[in-house]
C-alpha cells in the first residue's frame, strides 16, 4: 500500500521510543534510495550515509557518551539522544561531502534527510533526526575518519510510542505575500 505525500507530511513524527525489533536492510536501502531523489546543489548529490547496527553502533554510542561526559557545559538534550541511539536498532550517520565548500551543499543533504524520514514513515518505521551529535563533532569525525562533514545522525526503528503532532505556526504566521 502506498501513502500519499500529504499523509506522509502530516503524519510523520520524531519517534523517540522504539520496539526491540531489528529493521531489515532492504528497508534501510529503500529509505536511502528515497533520499537520493532529493534535489541537490548542481546535482552533486552531496549526501553520504553510514548505517550502524550491532557492534558498530555500540562503538559509536560508547564514544558519544564518553565524549559528552567530558564536557563541562550544558549539553541540552544530548543524553536523551544518546540513550535513544543506544536503544534503537539502527543509527544512520549522515555526511555532507562539501567538496565545493558551499553552504548550499548542506541544504542538499537536509533535503535528502527529509525524503528519508518520509519514506521511513511510509514503511511504518519511526525516525528521529539527531543534531545533538554536534556537541561531540570533532570526536565523531576522528572516529569515522571520513573526508566529509558530519551533518546529522538518524535513529530508525519500529515505533513503540508515536507522539502527537507538535503545534505548528500557521501559514499566515510564517508568510508574507508581496505583490
Ligand atoms: C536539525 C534538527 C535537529 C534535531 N535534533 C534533535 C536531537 O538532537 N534530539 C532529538 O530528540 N530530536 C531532534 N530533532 C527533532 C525535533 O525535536 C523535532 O523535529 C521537532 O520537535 C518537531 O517534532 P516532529 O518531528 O515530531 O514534528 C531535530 C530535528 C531537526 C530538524
Amino acid at each position: 500500500m502506498t501513502m500519499s505525500v500529504d499523509e506522509a507530511l502530516r503524519e510523520r513524527r520524531s519517534v523517540r521510543a522504539y520496539l526491540d525489533r531489528g529493521v531489515p536492510e532492504d528497508l534501510i536501502r529503500q529509505m536511502i534510495e528515497a533520499a537520493t531523489f532529493a534535489p541537490s546543489a548542481k546535482n552533486d548529490q552531496q549526501w553520504r550515509f553510514t548505517v550502524l547496527t550491532g557492534a558498530s553502533k555500540l562503538k559509536f554510542t560508547t564514544l558519544y557518551r564518553s565524549e559528552l561526559d567530558k564536557l563541562d557545559y550544558d549539553v541540552g538534550s544530548s543524553y536523551g539522544s544518546c540513550q535513544m541511539m543506544e536503544k534503537v536498532p539502527v543509527v544512520i550517520i549522515v555526511w555532507n561531502t562539501n567538496e565545493r565548500g558551499w553552504s548550499t551543499e548542506a541544504h542538499s543533504v537536509a533535503a535528502a534527510i527529509q525524503n528519508l524520514l518520509l519514506k521511513a514513515h511510509s514503511l511504518g518505521l519511526g525516525t528521529c533526526w539527531i543534531g545533538d551529535v554536534f556537541y561531540t563533532y570533532e570526536a565523531i569525525m576522528k572516529h569515522f575518519r571520513k573526508p566529509w562533514k558530519l551533518l546529522a545522525a538518524i535513529t530508525v526503528g519500529w515505533p513503540r510510542i508515536v507522539p502527537k503532532l507538535k503545534p505548528r505556526l500557521s501559514v499566515d504566521q510564517v508568510t508574507e505575500f508581496l505583490s
